[in-house]
């Protein structure tokens, strides 16, 4: 660790711009560490911590970070896994979920990876396109760009391309399908392996982890007959157990229990044919497990 590591405040790289800018920030003010951003700096105290943000390129934040120039990162784990130094993981953010394919023009004959020796593919992925193609024992020639891989094949500079794809409408614009996917990633909360303050760092890190886990549940509460409240309990057993109050009425208690949001509505029904009633989904907007 450097000396103006040790002396400095806990730095954080957020992505400067693109998608990922603003549900960084989002997420940073959701747990807790505001700042207001001023056009003309790349830098801005925190106003709640001894922390300071600085705004990067996405695919600079990696090794930015391991070269210790910030202390934590927001990125992208294909970015990550692309720049190959050693990072230490320290969360998934549930945001930016996308894989990275290796693709063809729709209408071409290909249809294995192994069709594609000493052929042309463009990508910005060079170190993962080659070690995935190398351990499948394909040999071709990569074209290594920085963005708009996806035209490439009409370019006529590529005969494949491994690009990452989100919702599919890049690949459907330029008339591309996937032939195989090479990996799954999202965004990532990466840090130095030598980081001056851990403790904060730590810190920082159980808050964010407080909005994702927050932002993936609901608080569901519900009223049950006694009878039927072993059978509900398997179908919401929280995280540890539920907690099951008494009821006025002896016959009922109430339950209260963490439920992943996307099963939210199943797992109602579920109830609600085991005889449960007053079933209430609520959001949860931060939490510590
Ligand atoms: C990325 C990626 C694809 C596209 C996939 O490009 O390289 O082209 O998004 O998203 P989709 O499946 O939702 O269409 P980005 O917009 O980041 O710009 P780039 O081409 O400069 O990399």
């Amino acid at each position: 660790m450097s000396d103006q590591q040790k002396e400095r405040l806990l730095r954080i790289g957020v992505p400067s711009k693109g998608r990922l800018a603003e549900v960084s920030s989002q997420l940073l003010n959701e747990a807790g560490l505001p700042f207001r951003r001023n056009e003309r700096s790349l830098f801005v105290r925190c106003r709640e911590m001894p922390i300071e943000v600085v705004f990067l390129r996405t695919e600079d934040i990696p090794v930015l970070t391991a070269e210790g120039a910030i202390d934590l990162g927001i990125t992208g784990a294909d970015l990550v896994a692309e720049c190959g130094m050693p990072l230490i993981h320290r969360l998934d953010l549930g945001i930016g979920s996308c894989r990275l394919a290796l693709c063809i023009a729709d209408d071409s004959a290909v249809s294995d990876p192994r069709h594609l020796a000493g052929k042309r593919i463009a990508t910005s992925f060079p170190r993962i396109t080659r070690r995935w193609l190398t351990d499948r024992g394909v040999e071709a020639h990569l074209v290594e760009l920085s963005g708009s891989v996806e035209i490439m094949i009409q370019l006529g500079v590529a005969d494949a391309v491994v690009d990452l794809v989100e919702t599919g409408s890049t690949l459907a614009a330029n008339r591309l399908r996937v032939i195989a996917e090479i990996g799954r990633y999202e965004t990532v909360l990466v840090q130095n392996e030598q980081v001056a303050d851990g403790a904060l760092a730590d810190r920082i890190v159980r808050r964010l982890e407080g909005i994702v886990i927050a932002r993936s549940y609901s608080l569901l509460e519900y009223n049950i007959p006694r009878g039927r409240l072993a059978e509900a309990e398997a179908v919401t057993p929280g995280f540890h157990s539920p907690t099951v109050s008494s009821l006025e009425d002896p016959n009922w208690c109430a339950v209260r229990a963490m439920v992943r949001r996307g099963e939210a509505h199943g797992i109602m029904e579920r109830l609600e044919a085991i005889g449960a009633s007053a079933i209430v989904e609520t959001s949860i907007s931060n939490c510590r497990l």
